[in-house]
């Protein structure tokens, strides 16, 4: 998905910046920042597996403004509590360097996500009492949002640091279900030695979202130091329900002196317990607890956050198993999550070629990204018991089927197959797959049931340890059986769909409801969904199987061969346009570029159309499994390639949503692959850079990172088949050792020149053996081969021919048909 209100914010740009000196790097905000320095070996050009500093290229902050919405807080691989600050400006992923202020600091958050802000729950805020009076302090989220210094930022893979204007400085820290948050008062600007810190904790979340919540203080005058716990019920940001949160914070570091609750402006010493609710008309009540400390304290105030949702004791359990006190270790946990996400990234190595510097930081944070999200909430499923893996977060798989979940299957299968596991469970338990989730929420469908897509890439790719027969029933029951909420799960229109072989405009559809929209964006995923179940029937030898694929040539019923385009009444020249079409068979009408960057967005919720979030411009490209067919059907090679540059260059392509990126290899199947590569490297680094506004949209979850990546090692998926697009990596050489077999694949460039002049494939040659097709299968990572590509400045004859094309379903050629 795409936010339904991007905030561009195109004055404030390459705020980040990489100062080399004397081969120390500055990892910060601007050059004249005074931060962290870190040794980093000489040489650029090598990042091998064994080398602990690859985590020095891994910058967090890129993508935290212009939308990309990143989690630039310190997390786990997967973790479940992502602590940051959280801001009153751009704070969909809680932090942002949008120069807003901060409001608080929470332990749940989601990454890269549009829509509402995400979590952000029980937030805490430390700050001294003017006159060390309780009635000074500010309590209220927009009394109490306090400018940061900008230069004092410092975040690094599981480790966040920043200093409010008023001198407290905050460093935090992470486990898997609990956040170590360490408070320093010493140069706050009443800290005059004799002020007393307060910390204080507001019952709400990013969105404003609670229900209802309480609190209970335990913190006695005199003892040293004190606990909150409690919980709320909030709303989910993109779905349907409500969820509960529970905490337990315990706070330390120096003598009691008061604690209590507040509401509004006021605070009191009694009660120790509150409950706050939604009043007369909705009325948002803002309310906490706080404990004072009685100055002058020695060393910072530590604040352990531990989060769950199955319970506030479980909150406390996780805290105290994971970050042990009293005298909590910091740095342990620092340097314990630092070789969690080392190990995570040591299986891929470069050999960088020389090229500029900012590609190596956006590669590798790009890599840091993917593993972001989905969150690992195992042992937290307040909904059923199960000894399976519990993944949350799917925010949403419209976006992560493409290029995130792919990436996955490379680099971590073992945890992609967890994830798989994951999603069969949520259907073994709820009767359905997922198609979003958050927060143990359901969420909102975005068009076809693209879990179907993810579980059919996994199988292709011979992920182990996954019930395939079950898999086969849950897609099943996606394609035949409509829900009565088609807006949370499965699909919508089935009964039109089975007997039109379409989605209608304006459907008569009295079995089930959600957003009577999307018709041919719906077509044209039920399409793929039913492609990918008809690769999973015959696999596992089903006679569904011809059902299935027949059905995966419904896209063609939308077709309109006759429709021309115009911009601002000029014709583009291209003729033949999905449209809508209505229940008797009459062709309805969508301008091809409404829901273009050059029209309107559309939505769920805003401009809801027959397109979703993209035109049908764009969706003309959307036939992953029978390109040949679409390029047939638009006229052929030559007006197809027309098109796609058309497309690219005249505005109409919108690269900071998933829907797009698989047209830009496209040419692949016109048997130009020079023409994918030029295109990647126009997209790559203009569009997708290591600036903090360096993503051309929302992360969602690591799939801008996907494309990224993908492009940069040249070798770029069509998942649900075993295909990936050849292209020259964008560096001289990258090996990845399968985590699964421990064999090393390598892609390797000769005549890589860092100028990116010579970028067109010449000859290729796979282990050893010349190697004439533009596109290979996953045994290349699997089994460790070993692929040699010679570059030159000109389009060659390589992979041009019919036969080296990848496979299309109904391919002209008869030959590699996957399908055969
Ligand atoms: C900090 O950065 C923000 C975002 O670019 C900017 O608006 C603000 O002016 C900066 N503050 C200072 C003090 O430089
Ligand atoms: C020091 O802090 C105390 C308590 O907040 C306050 O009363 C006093 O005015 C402060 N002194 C200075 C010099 O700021
Ligand atoms: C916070 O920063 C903004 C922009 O940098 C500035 O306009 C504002 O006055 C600052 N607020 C305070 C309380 O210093
Ligand atoms: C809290 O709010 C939820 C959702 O509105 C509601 O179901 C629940 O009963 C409320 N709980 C209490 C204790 O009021
Ligand atoms: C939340 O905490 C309050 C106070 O301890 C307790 O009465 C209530 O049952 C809790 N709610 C849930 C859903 O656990
Ligand atoms: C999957 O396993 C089968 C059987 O061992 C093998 O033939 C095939 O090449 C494998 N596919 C991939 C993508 O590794
Ligand atoms: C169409 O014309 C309007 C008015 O001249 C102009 O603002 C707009 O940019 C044009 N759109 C395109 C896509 O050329
Ligand atoms: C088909 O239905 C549409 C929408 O109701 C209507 O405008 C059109 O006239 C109908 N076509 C025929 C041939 O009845
Ligand atoms: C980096 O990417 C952003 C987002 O796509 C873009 O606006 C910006 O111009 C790019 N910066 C550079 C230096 O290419
Ligand atoms: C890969 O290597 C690791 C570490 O040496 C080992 O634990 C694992 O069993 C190996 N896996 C395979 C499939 O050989």
């Amino acid at each position: 998905m795409a936010s339904e209100y991007f905030v561009f914010d195109l004055s404030s740009r390459s705020l980040f910046a990489t100062v080399t000196v004397a081969m120390v790097h500055f990892w910060c905000w601007s050059a004249a920042a005074v931060c962290t320095t870190l040794p980093i070996a000489a040489s650029t050009s090598l990042k091998s597996a064994n080398d602990s500093e690859v985590l020095e290229y891994v910058n967090p902050l890129i993508g935290s403004q212009a939308g990309g919405n990143v989690f630039a807080g310190a997390t786990l691989p997967y973790g479940m509590v992502k602590a940051s600050p959280d801001v009153n400006g751009e704070n969909t992923g809680g932090f942002s360097t949008d120069g807003s202020q901060i409001t608080g600091f929470s332990a749940l958050h989601d990454s890269g996500t549009g829509g509402n802000p995400s979590l952000g729950n029980f937030p805490i805020f430390p700050q001294i009492c003017p006159s060390n009076d309780i009635n000074t302090c500010k309590f209220p989220l927009g009394a109490r949002a306090t400018n940061y210094t900008n230069d004092s930022i410092i975040a690094k893979p599981g480790y966040f640091s920043v200093s409010l204007e008023n001198g407290i400085k905050a460093e935090i820290a992470v486990s898997e279900h609990a956040a170590l948050f360490e408070f320093d008062f010493s140069r706050g600007s009443n800290g005059n030695g004799s002020a007393d810190p307060l910390i204080m904790l507001d019952l709400t979340d990013l969105w404003a979202s609670r229900q209802n919540a309480s609190i209970h203080i335990e913190a006695e005058e005199g003892s040293e130091g004190g606990r909150i716990k409690g919980n709320g019920t909030f709303l989910p940001s993109f779905g349907a329900g409500s969820y509960i949160a529970y905490f337990c914070l315990d706070l330390s570091g120096g003598t009691v002196k008061d604690s209590g609750v507040w509401v509004n402006n006021r605070a009191g010493t009694e009660p120790k317990d509150l409950y706050v609710t939604r009043g007369f008309n909705l009325f948002y009540l803002e309310a906490g607890g706080f404990v004072r400390f009685r100055g002058p304290i020695s060393g910072p105030i530590s604040a352990r956050m531990g989060i769950s949702f199955i319970s506030t004791d479980q909150a406390c359990q996780s805290a105290q198993d994971e970050i042990p006190g009293p005298d909590y270790d910091f740095d342990g946990l620092v340097s314990k999550a630092q070789d969690a996400w080392r190990k995570k990234l040591a299986p891929i190595s470069i050999e960088s070629g020389g090229v500029d510097e900012n590609m190596l930081v956006s590669f590798w944070t790009a890599v840091y990204r993917t593993m972001i999200s989905p969150q690992d909430y195992t042992g937290e499923n307040p909904h059923w018991t199960s000894s399976e893996p519990y993944f949350d977060s799917f925010y949403c798989l419209w976006d992560m089927w493409r290029v995130q979940l792919p990436f996955l299957t490379i680099l971590d299968p073992l945890q992609q197959s967890r994830i798989v596991r994951s999603l069969l469970d949520i259907y073994k338990h709820r009767g359905w797959l997922p198609d979003c989730s958050m927060s143990t929420c359901k969420g909102w469908t975005q068009g076809g049931s693209d879990a179907d897509n993810v579980l059919v890439d996994a199988y292709v790719k011979n992920l182990t340890n996954i019930d395939w027969n079950l898999a086969y029933e849950a897609i099943v029951n996606d394609a035949e059986n409509e829900p009565l909420e088609w807006s949370v799960e499965g699909r919508g229109g089935l009964a039109s769909w089975k007997r039109l072989n379409y989605v209608p405009y304006l459907d008569f559809d009295p079995n089930g409801f959600g957003t009577n929209s999307r018709s041919i964006s719906r077509t044209l995923e039920y399409s793929y969904n039913d492609f990918n179940l008809a690769t999973l029937a015959k696999s596992l030898g089903k006679d569904t199987y011809k059902k299935y694929i027949a059905r995966a040539g419904s896209w063609q019923h939308l077709f309109k061969a006759d429709q021309p385009s115009d911009i601002n009444g000029t014709d583009t020249g291209f003729t033949g346009f999905f449209q809508p079409r209505y229940l008797n068979g009459t062709w309805g009408y969508q301008d091809p570029i409404a829901c273009s960057p050059l029209a309107d967005f559309c939505s769920l919720t805003s401009n809801p159309s027959e397109t979703f979030e993209s035109s049908a411009w764009e969706y003309m490209f959307f036939v992953p499994h029978d390109i040949a067919k679409l390029i047939e059907l638009l006229g052929g090679e030559e007006t197809f390639l027309e098109r796609l540059d058309f497309f690219h260059t005249s505005g109409l392509a919108d690269i900071g949503n998933e829907p797009v990126f698989l047209t830009v290899y496209m040419p692949h199947y016109a048997g130009r692959p020079g023409l994918s590569a030029r295109r990647a490297h126009y997209y790559i680094p203009s569009h997708f850079n290591s600036s903090l506004d360096g993503l051309p949209g929302n992360d969602d979850s690591g799939a801008m990172a996907s494309f990224t990546l993908f492009s940069t090692i040249g070798l770029f998926p069509n998942p649900g088949q075993n295909v990936y697009f050849i292209i020259p990596p964008f560096f001289e050489s990258v090996s990845i050792t399968s985590p699964a077999t421990n064999k090393t694949a390598t892609i390797k460039n000769v005549n890589f020149d860092r100028g990116f002049q010579n970028i067109y494939i010449q000859s290729a040659k796979l282990n050893g053996d010349e190697y004439s097709k533009n596109w290979i299968g996953h045994e290349f990572f699997t089994e460790g081969w070993s692929l040699e590509l010679v570059l030159g400045r000109e389009e060659s004859s390589w992979g041009t021919r019919v036969e080296d094309r990848p496979p299309s379903f109904s391919d002209a050629t008869g030959s590699v048909g996957y399908m055969d």
